[in-house]
């Protein structure tokens, strides 16, 4: 599918959503795992991290996505990833020069966004669980406002973290608040609408120089046009901040594919079951990973039919 036609999908909803990962930043807190490597190209398991964020994006439909990366490591995404055409999807590339904030993402992606609402995720983030999927399509389908997710931590100080009204309603977001006023940390995937590039302009760098995601997310709020999607606890958001972390993620997927045979953030697998590749397709992207347990694992989805969809 072309361009041309990717838009023409979008046009009949209004405008379709399009993706931003935000993958640079200097990863000082994994050093020296990360002084050569971005944090988003080590791996979690059996797959780059950034592999989970993209299939994040793609389980909730969007197929046009921005890659943000530190300038000299571009090459390196490119060469993981590509145009994205083998898995009917168009991925782009874009340079973050410093690591200047979180919300600075938006206005290097203006030019990519062309007025379309976003949805934004951090490269390092890891989404896990059922009903992720229907929480993903019902915020991308809110045409007006941000939407963010809450998601309950023993330990929510690293974070951007939500206040609650009596009756449930966000009222307010700290950044990092060494007194948290909830538990509710504030994940790193957020869904904007248009005016998200605009409003980032309007950001003043905050005291660690950093254009910060929670006072654009703030814009919104004092608008009343922010909405929080608690994620249960039947939901997984992990965290791959510290080696510990990372540790725990890896084994988190292991346990879980090997329990199930079936595997995490496959970005085949998501392509093959939305109907963006063909059999074929599936057949030939198992054949360029020949004589790996992924290869075979696209390999056996190709020749399985479509009995096994869970
Ligand atoms: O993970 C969720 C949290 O992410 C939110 O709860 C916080 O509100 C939000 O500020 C952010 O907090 P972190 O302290 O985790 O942000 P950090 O600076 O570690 O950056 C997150 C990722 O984004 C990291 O993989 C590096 C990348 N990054 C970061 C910055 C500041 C960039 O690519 N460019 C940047 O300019």
């Amino acid at each position: 599918m072309d361009r041309e036609e990717l838009h023409e999908e979008g046009r009949g909803s209004g405008m379709s959503r399009r993706g931003i990962i935000l993958a640079g930043g200097a990863g000082t807190r994994l050093h020296p795992l990360t002084r050569a490597v971005s944090k988003q190209l080590l791996p979690v398991y059996d797959k780059p991290m950034i592999y989970y964020p993209l299939s994040t994006l793609l389980e909730a439909g969007i197929r046009e996505i921005l890659i943000i990366t530190t300038p000299h490591e571009q090459v390196l995404f490119r060469r993981l990833l590509g145009s994205g055409e083998q898995w009917g999807v168009q991925l782009s590339y874009a340079k973050q020069a410093h690591p200047g904030g979180l919300a600075e993402a938006l206005l290097i992606a203006e030019p990519f966004l062309e007025g379309h609402p976003s949805a934004l995720i951090l490269g390092d983030n890891i989404f896990y669980g059922d009903p992720l999927n229907s929480l993903l399509e019902s915020a991308s389908r809110r045409a007006r406002g941000a939407s963010i997710f809450g998601y309950y931590v023993s330990d929510p100080t690293a974070y951007g973290v939500a206040e609650f009204s009596a009756d449930g309603r966000v009222i307010g977001l700290e950044e990092k608040p060494s007194t948290p006023r909830s538990n509710y940390a504030v994940t790193g995937l957020y869904f904007y609408d248009e005016r998200a590039s605009k409003l980032a302009a309007t950001l003043k760098p905050s005291k660690r120089g950093e254009l910060e995601i929670t006072d654009l997310n703030r814009l919104y709020l004092e608008r009343d046009e922010l909405h929080l999607e608690r994620l249960g606890r039947g939901i997984a958001w992990l965290d791959t901040g510290r080696p510990d972390h990372l540790l725990q993620a890896a084994a988190f997927i292991q346990t879980l594919q090997e329990r199930q045979g079936l595997r995490v953030a496959c970005p085949e697998e998501i392509a093959f079951r939305k109907g963006w590749i063909d059999r074929q397709q599936l057949r030939e992207l198992a054949g360029s990973l020949r004589n790996t347990s992924y290869g075979d694992y696209l390999h056996a989805l190709s020749e399985r039919g479509d009995e096994l969809v869970v």
